[in-house]
């Protein structure tokens, strides 16, 4: 019997305990490493802080061909820095990170503020509002005003919903994958035309937008971006940004759930703040992994890894893990005041350095844009959480509670 027969294929267990799949066998068998196979894949998953220093080691592990084809039709895209390794990766990293100064955060937190109020207007005058949907679309007004691309009123709805089927997607199969296939495919040719107006000086965004930083970008060969690879690029600013509309529904769930937290919330200042937006991007499910491949044989714990091998690092569990939190599914926005600042034990986007590895280019944009949120929720508008299903499956990629939060009688604050 070869190894690869003997290897436990663990399907069934990942189809039951979803993104707690890598965290209950870690814990059942004490170890921060095991070996299975995933729909017959053959993978090695690692799980916790010491497993996450070994992932973002780049002399261990490459990303090349590393993510799923089926997250690259949907989520990701081809081409794009996610699959990238070496210098090739550093400089285009570099060109993520250059959008990401403290001056352009506040451009970004000034247009996102813009649209909260905005939104609060007319949120005055419905009768209820769907927060995922209502936040996804202003911060997508939000980030293609700040990243220099142009939305006319009527395309908001098209372009808002082709992000979101992108990020519904990866993670699931029939219909809500192809929607997340089809939203890619048009996606990427609006953005490509951007991009070629751009270098046809038809279209002249400021020179700090990401339109036009990545229009201009040159590779690592000195050559500007092929026109699709771009595209790609330009979309992995956008997308994820309205990504983060999901993080907001999560820190509006935590203060319906958490009514003590909220409270210590308004007491708190905005040390409290950020502490309750840490606390949400630990304790919710947001990207169950990273996945790269073994770059080069070598040994950790008594387990071989071999070069070309899949390996799965545990996002989601690496934040609860009872080593490091103690009591991992509690709620306690506190624990940040004791945190060690540890690049490899809080991963919820990724580990490790952010210019030199692939720890999320957005983490900034994100937990600012959560707290410019959470300041709207507490401060700025009153509303009530009517009964509705609130519920959220560990089991659907991503999750979200099944009413995708519905709120009512919106009233702003005076
Ligand atoms: C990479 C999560 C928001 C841009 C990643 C990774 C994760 C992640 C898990 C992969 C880390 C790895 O492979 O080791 C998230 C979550 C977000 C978010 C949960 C909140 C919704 C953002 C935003 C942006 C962004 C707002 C940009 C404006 C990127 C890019 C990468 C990345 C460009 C690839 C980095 C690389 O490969 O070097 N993100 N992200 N993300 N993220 Fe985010």
């Amino acid at each position: 019997m070869t190894v690869r027969n003997r290897l436990h294929d663990s399907t069934l267990a990942f189809l039951r305990d979803g993104y707690a799949f890598i965290l209950r066998r870690s814990e059942r068998d004490h170890t921060d490493v095991f070996k299975t196979r995933l729909l017959l894949m053959p993978l090695t998953c690692l799980h916790g802080e010491q497993a996450a220093q070994l992932f973002y080691d780049p002399y261990r592990f490459e990303r090349r061909g590393a993510a799923p084809a089926r997250a690259q039709k949907t989520l990701l895209g081809e081409g794009g820095v996610q699959g990238m390794d070496g210098e090739a990766h550093r400089v285009r990293k570099q060109m993520f990170m250059s959008l990401m100064t403290s001056e352009r955060l506040r451009d970004l937190k000034n247009f996102t503020t813009a649209q909260w109020h905005a939104a609060a207007v007319k949120w005055e005058t419905q009768s209820q509002v769907v927060l995922l949907d209502e936040v996804q679309e202003l911060l997508c007004r939000a980030v293609c005003r700040w990243a220099g691309v142009p939305l006319r009123a009527g395309e908001v709805s098209l372009r808002t919903a082709d992000f979101a089927a992108m990020i519904d997607s990866a993670g699931a199969v029939g219909v809500r994958h192809w929607r997340g296939r089809v939203g890619r495919a048009r996606a990427e040719r609006w953005a490509a035309g951007l991009i070629a107006q751009v270098r046809a000086g038809k279209l002249k965004p400021d020179q700090i937008s990401a339109l036009h930083v990545i229009a201009h970008h040159r590779d690592v060969s000195g050559a500007l971006l092929d026109e699709h690879v771009a595209a790609v690029e330009l979309l992995n600013v956008l997308r994820p940004t309205v990504a983060v509309a999901l993080y907001v529904v999560f820190a509006a769930l935590a203060l319906h759930d958490f009514p003590n937290a909220a409270r210590q919330l308004t007491e708190g200042g905005q040390a409290a703040r950020e502490h309750f937006v840490q606390e949400v991007r630990r304790f919710y499910p947001f990207f169950p992994f990273a996945a790269a491949k073994v770059r080069q044989d070598f040994e950790w714990r008594g387990h071989k890894f071999t070069r070309g091998q899949r390996t799965l690092l545990d996002l989601y569990g690496t934040n609860h893990d009872r080593r490091v939190w103690g009591d991992p599914e509690t709620f306690r926005p506190e624990r940040f005041r004791e945190w060690n600042g540890s690049a490899h034990n809080f991963i919820p986007q990724g580990g490790g350095d952010h210019f030199q590895g692939h720890r999320c280019a957005g983490e900034w944009i994100t937990t600012a844009l959560m707290q410019e949120a959470l300041h709207f929720l507490t401060e700025e508008v009153k509303y009530t959480v009517p009964p509705q299903d609130l519920r959220m499956s560990l089991r659907r990629f991503p999750a979200r509670p099944a009413s995708r939060f519905v709120v009512h009688d919106v009233r702003r604050s005076a």
